[in-house]
């Protein structure tokens, strides 16, 4: 795989496929801007060599035609700030005036294209429709990390109309950081998996059983398993053909010697809302018309104990319905535990997902952990051991 750094983009116009799937609130303002700061040092590697940079993205998910409030015209103002540089924009992510504007370009300029996604060719993988994008760039520079599951037209088809493919920055350093972790941990090594489905998170955690040496589950997931264990959950989020699988996984877990925590107490409401009436009731025993929204205290203090004696953390999934703050202080006091563990400990802490990363940016604590992926999926199904498509096309 060729790195940024071993190349020149002296009088090059490179062709970016970066993840600006960010998300926006209903002004339109990016309230996430995590992955658009993630791909500065890239493009300003670029610039500083005397390049030009086309940046292509999608946001959200169009139904196959432009929408306005999917168009990354929004984001043009904030990223020309990010770079102190005046981004140019094109309306149409191909077409003529889209290939004018590229070949326009000067040294030193960027030029943001329209949502990809505008066309429905883009998530098909056409052909064509790769071939009108390649022409945009001498070279392609694949950064879109969060994107690379998707064997897409800018994302993977497209690597076959260029002689010159360079994997970014965002991409090498998530690539390297997810195998330090899979391959090199320092011992010992404590998954925290989160998030409401066991589903979701079922290939990860079996493939984590022959890496870790703990394993804690908290989040929606963990009523799943309560109730396997045959307590009352309630109304609590339940998966309840995954039971079976929720128990096999707790035995596989002790053939390989891996320690499992799951939460003793928890923080019900009577209803999904941050001003619920709340109580702290022992875990298998939430009344019916009750739901489990968050870890309990005890549940914190035993996680806690167990980051701190960890040198590897991987965190994937919230610990509760952090999405209300009444809710969040689980999840908090686990960023906490697994910032502390970091900068105390020197332990290598790796935050993957869309969820535990939002939750860890938004506690102010994005800096203060060893790397926040900026994949969701992406990441699971790297880590699983599936090939991306967006990875296998830069090779
Ligand atoms: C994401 O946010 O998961 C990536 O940008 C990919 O988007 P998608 O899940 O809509 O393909
Ligand atoms: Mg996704």
């Amino acid at each position: 795989m060729k790195t940024l750094d071993a190349y020149n983009f002296s009088g090059k116009r490179a062709l970016i496929r970066v993840d600006f799937n960010v998300p926006l609130n209903n002004k339109f303002e990016i309230t996430d801007d995590t992955r658009m700061k993630a791909t500065l040092p890239t493009i300003n590697k670029i610039l500083k060599d005397g390049g030009s940079c086309v940046l292509m993205s999608h946001l959200g998910r169009p139904k196959g035609g432009p929408e306005d409030k999917y168009s990354l015209k929004h984001l043009v103002g904030p990223l020309s700030i990010m770079l102190g540089v005046a981004v140019k924009f094109a309306d149409d992510c191909i077409g003529e005036s889209a290939q004018a504007q590229a070949d326009a370009l000067k040294p030193g300029e960027v030029l943001l294209l329209e949502n990809l996604r505008f066309y429905k060719e883009e998530e098909k993988g056409d052909v064509g429709f790769a071939e009108k994008l390649s022409k945009l760039g001498d070279v392609w520079v694949n950064d879109a990390f969060g994107t690379a599951h998707r064997a897409h037209a800018s994302t993977a088809v497209i690597a076959q109309f260029f002689t010159d493919k360079v994997c970014g920055y965002v991409m090498q350093a998530e690539l390297d950081n997810a195998q330090r972790v899979l391959e090199n941990a320092d011992r010992p090594f404590t998954a925290i998996m989160g998030g409401a489905k066991i589903s979701d998170k079922i290939l990860i955690i079996e493939k984590l059983l022959d890496k870790v040496d703990n394993l804690i589950i908290g989040g929606g997931m963990a009523y799943t398993f309560a109730k396997a264990k045959g307590g009352n959950i309630g109304k609590s989020l339940l998966e309840a053909d995954k039971q079976a699988l929720a128990l096999e996984l707790l035995e596989k877990a002790k053939t390989k010697g891996v320690q499992v925590y799951l939460p003793v107490d928890n923080v019900i409401a009577d209803d999904f809302a941050n001003e619920a009436n709340r109580q702290v009731v022992p875990t298998g025993e939430i009344p019916d018309s009750w739901e489990g929204l968050d870890i309990g205290p005890e549940t914190v203090k035993q996680f806690s104990e167990v980051v701190a004696q960890s040198r590897t953390i991987l965190w994937n999934g919230p610990m509760g319905v952090f999405e209300f703050p009444n809710f969040a202080i689980g999840t908090n006091a686990i960023a906490d535990a697994v910032v502390k563990a970091t900068e105390e400990n020197d332990a290598f802490s790796l935050i993957g997902g869309g969820d535990s990363a939002s939750a860890v940016n938004n506690a102010g604590y994005g800096d203060r952990v060893s790397y926040v992926s900026t994949g969701g999926g992406a990441l699971l199904e790297y880590m699983e051991g599936k090939t991306l498509p967006g990875v296998a096309a830069l090779d």
